[in-house]
């Protein structure tokens, strides 16, 4: 009930004018998204990356777009590659990219083209770019611009969402050599015609994926804080013979920070996902929508504040 609550809100530009324009609102989201612009965004990869953990930075852009929005979201990834190539943080920094960032809703070709200049941009800078995965509309066109990217750039990163029925295919088709696959569970409304709903069917999908990627070809990337993922992760790793280098585990900034060093310190490589920019609003309302218990942070900040 309070998930569809803040999936409805994440998607209501009117609410989101209003929250992000409250300081209050903007304190509780710097725990989940720690910079406004590329300074802020290198200042804490650096903190993490002296953590011994590795990165993956998003630039957060508005759901809504023009075609002016989409390149100013390449160049801005441009030059955030370039920044981080010279502050040395990569290959241990690569970022994320939402193809609807870079107009995939308005001109999937542009989209393509402006998606291959980042991945340029990426390989310049010793290092790599995964797309983000986003509702079950984008899907198909998301993994056929992936094919096109990798005949270029091989090491461009997937995202599989478990919630998705088509999900454990997708898997098959990418666990090939070179591939890196990050799975997740899912992060948007989706109807029960494309997606499991109860989430015990969506945590079972994610084991059949994780399975079919830990026994491939390709690299998976388990994009989760769910600790008995995480433990079964640890088990598929230690039975399909996969060495710590073989696989990553992934967690968003602020989420299970302990538990990101634990991993760490038992010699897993740990990607933490970095997202950055001024229009953190629908990311915050879907963290709200995945754990309610987040909006204790509000409830801090407001006690804080008196
Ligand atoms: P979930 O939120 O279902 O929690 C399961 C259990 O884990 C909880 O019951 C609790 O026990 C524990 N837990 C979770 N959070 C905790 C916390 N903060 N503290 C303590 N315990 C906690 N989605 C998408 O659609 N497209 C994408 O591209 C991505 N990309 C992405 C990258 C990365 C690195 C991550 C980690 C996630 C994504 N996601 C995503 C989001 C993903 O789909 C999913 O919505 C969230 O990760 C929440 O699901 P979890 O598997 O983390 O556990």
């Amino acid at each position: 009930m309070l998930r569809s609550v803040f999936l409805a809100a994440a998607g209501s530009s009117r609410l989101g004018r209003l929250v992000s324009s409250a300081s209050l609102s903007r304190t509780v989201a710097r725990h989940f998204v720690p910079g406004d612009d590329v300074d802020g965004a290198l200042a804490a990869a650096r903190e993490l990356a002296d953590d011994g953990l590795s990165i993956t930075l998003d630039h957060l852009a508005s759901e809504t777009l023009t075609a002016d929005e989409a390149k100013a979201t390449r160049d801005e990834y441009v030059t955030l590659l370039g920044r981080l190539a010279a502050a040395g943080l990569t290959p241990a920094a690569e970022v994320s990219v939402k193809l609807s960032a870079l107009g995939q809703r308005i001109d999937e070709k542009m989209a393509a083209e402006y998606a291959e200049a980042v991945c340029a941009a990426a390989a310049e800078a010793g290092t790599s770019v995964t797309l983000d995965a986003e509702d079950h509309t984008t899907t198909d066109s998301t993994l056929e611009i992936l094919t096109a990217l990798r005949k270029d750039y091989p090491s461009t990163g997937a995202v599989l969402q478990a919630y998705l029925r088509r999900t454990e295919g997708d898997c098959r088709e990418l666990a090939t050599p070179g591939s890196r696959v990050r799975l997740c569970k899912g992060a948007y409304a989706e109807p029960e015609s494309v997606a499991f709903q109860d989430a015990l069917d969506i945590d079972k999908s994610f084991v059949r994926c994780l399975n079919i990627l830990m026994s491939g070809d390709g690299y998976p990337m388990v994009a989760t804080h769910d600790p008995r993922l995480i433990a079964i992760a640890e088990d598929r790793a230690r039975w399909f013979d996969r060495s710590a280098e073989e696989f990553e585990f992934q967690m968003l900034y602020g989420m299970r920070t302990e538990e990101q060093a634990r991993l760490a310190a038992g010699g897993n490589i740990v990607r933490v996902y970095l997202p950055y920019g001024t229009q953190w609003y629908g990311y915050l309302m879907r963290r709200l929508a995945e754990r309610p218990s987040t909006a204790t942070l509000f409830g801090r900040a407001l006690a804080d504040r008196k």
